[in-house]
């Protein structure tokens, strides 16, 4: 079997940046609640009653903000990896807010970016990324040369924007990276998926409904389920929480981050976070702080990160990650 490492990195936000501030026109709430409830300061908006121009109804062709974020960091990865599209064995889209129901959002983001191997969408909502990487590293080992992870999301069309208790935390974005084989080990050195879906109630969006979450509830049991599963990968590496030079958390709430880190034994200053910037983008939240804290030099080579998501349904996953630096 192969292993896998990461050759290229890329991103896209939407231009328009929203501030706490904008949120008291639509609902009663403040700068100051939403900064220490959440960690949150801005988000980037592509739909919703804040966006400068709004989705319309029908998507031409398939690609509407999910997908054009989606292409955006696709292009930026591919490039930063120095793959062509036609070299990419699979094109994975971690998405929650595909811009259409049929078909899959990765059949239009594949043509848009020239990918012909094969492409399919997965939705395991905030802990998507995490799910791809895992799902990419088995089919490199099984002998496929590239894969393209995206995570791309539009939340902010399927977010209650009457709900004050939830729509605050969602934005939107796209983060991807192109995932190759390598003779040997690889990066990927452990890894553990779960799912417990008598929780499906925690947090849903129906057929053209708005969010609906339980925030609490939701908060008491991410940082279980992520300790936990933090815990199972570690293990499964056969390394231990003060050996990780980067925890690359899903960016939901800083309270449940830095809850989380500190249950782990990890100092909050090796946590990668973008959430005051971004918001929740669900499975864009991972690779757009593992992305920026490689843009900002957090990152050697051989350095171990620990990345750890959960999700609606009620789903987690994480992975024990060796970082090979490119050139
Ligand atoms: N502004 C001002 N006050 C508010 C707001 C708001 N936007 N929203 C709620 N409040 C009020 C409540 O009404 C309540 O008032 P009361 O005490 O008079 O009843 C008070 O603030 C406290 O509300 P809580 O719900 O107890 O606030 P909490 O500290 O739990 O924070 C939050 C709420 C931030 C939503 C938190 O529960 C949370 O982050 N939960 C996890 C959410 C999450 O991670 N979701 C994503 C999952 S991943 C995915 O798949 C998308």
């Amino acid at each position: 079997m192969n292993g896998c490492t990461i050759t290229g990195m890329g991103t896209a936000l939407p231009d328009r940046v929203v501030r706490n501030e904008e949120l008291t026109a639509l609902f009663d709430t403040s700068d100051q609640w939403i900064r220490e409830r959440s960690g949150i300061v801005t988000r980037r908006v592509a739909a919703g009653p804040l966006a400068t121009e709004p989705l319309p109804p029908h998507v031409p062709g398939g690609l509407g903000t999910t997908g054009r974020l989606a292409v955006e960091a696709g292009r930026r990865a591919l490039s930063a990896a120095g793959v062509t599209p036609d070299r990419i064995d699979l094109l994975i889209l971690c998405t929650t807010s595909p811009d259409q129901q049929v078909p899959a959002n990765s059949a239009a983001v594949s043509a848009a970016l020239g990918v012909r191997g094969g492409a399919m969408d997965l939705n395991a909502a905030c802990a998507g990324f995490t799910y791809g990487l895992v799902t990419a590293g088995g089919l490199l080992g099984a002998g496929a040369r590239h894969v393209l992870l995206i995570g791309a999301e539009t939340l902010t069309r399927i977010t209650d924007w009457s709900d004050r208790s939830s729509a605050f935390l969602f934005g939107d974005g796209a983060g991807a990276a192109v995932v190759s084989s390598v003779p040997g080990e690889g990066c990927l050195l452990g890894w553990d998926l779960g799912v417990d879906g008598s929780l499906v109630d925690l947090l849903y969006t129906d057929h053209g409904a708005g969010m609906v979450m339980k925030g609490q509830e939701v908060f008491r049991r991410a940082v279980r389920v992520t300790v936990d599963s933090a815990v199972a990968s570690l293990e499964r590496a056969k390394v231990t929480a003060d050996q990780i030079a980067l925890f690359v958390p899903h960016q939901a709430n800083i309270r449940i981050m830095e809850t989380v880190a500190t249950k782990l034994g990890i100092p909050t200053d090796r946590m990668a976070s973008v959430i005051a910037e971004t918001g929740n983008t669900s499975s864009a939240s991972i690779p757009l702080a593992l992305a920026g804290a490689v843009a900002a030099g957090r990152l050697s080579d051989g350095d171990l990160v620990l990345l750890a998501g959960f999700g609606a349904g009620m789903t987690w996953a994480s992975v024990v990650w060796r970082w090979q630096a490119t050139d």
